[in-house]
């Protein structure tokens, strides 16, 4: 019997690192479906088709920093609104997501077009000023040396393109618990998913 926890939510607010904990904690396999999308706008400002390279993506296209990259975010909120793009990544989520050791799938449209079967649907959310400053210091504790005013435009922009897309714009499902973790440390945003992921389970 597989297990489907679907984790939506606007950029930066924390889904990865409570997918992965969560996944970390019930021994289910994560999957960062935003690195689909990165790594074909990644490919596409190098010049590629983006249908192309959506239905040539590879596990390797999904390794290394360089997808991390406000610029890399911009391409694949971009190629995002592209309904053939999507369907065209929707196989392989929901392959993921059937494994039978149970799955953690973080994104924007789990909830409601990938997995709308999903045992546990939680959409992360907080102000965009608190996930700006969480992702500033993520990519700047990397090297990066961005300014809080370049990530902050990203953030909003993206949000407000995956927001009004005609095709599984981002938007909590019906059934989604919502979890704000503007005023939560990643310590309590992670107890709080797992108790809810638990009392699904039980
Ligand atoms: O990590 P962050 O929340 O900043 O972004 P991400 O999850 O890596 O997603 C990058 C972009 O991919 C988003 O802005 C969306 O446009 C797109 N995306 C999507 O459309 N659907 C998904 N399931 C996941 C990401």
């Amino acid at each position: 019997m597989s297990f489907t926890v679907a984790i939506d939510g606007p950029a930066a607010a924390g889904k990865g690192t409570i997918s992965k904990a969560v996944a970390a904690h019930f021994g289910f396999a994560h999957l960062d479906t935003g690195l689909l999308y990165r790594a074909v706008g990644a490919k596409v400002l190098r010049g590629a088709d983006p249908l192309e390279a959506a239905q040539t993506l590879e596990p390797i296209d999904l390794e290394g920093e360089n997808l991390r990259t406000p610029e890399v975010a911009q391409a694949a909120s971009k190629v995002a609104v592209d309904a053939d793009v999507r369907a065209a990544l929707v196989a392989f989520q929901r392959q993921f997501a059937a494994r039978s050791d149970g799955a953690v799938l973080d994104g924007r449209d789990i909830g409601t077009v990938i997995c709308p079967a999903a045992d546990v649907k939680l959409f992360v959310t907080a102000s965009a000023e608190k996930r700006a400053r969480r992702r500033l210091d993520e990519l700047n504790g990397k090297g990066m040396g961005l300014g809080f005013a370049e990530v902050l435009a990203d953030v909003q922009a993206r949000d407000k393109r995956d927001s009004e897309r005609a095709t599984a714009p981002l938007k909590p499902a019906e059934d989604a618990v919502l979890l704000d973790t503007s005023d939560l440390t990643a310590e309590q945003a992670i107890a709080q998913a797992i108790e809810i992921v638990q009392a699904a389970r039980a």
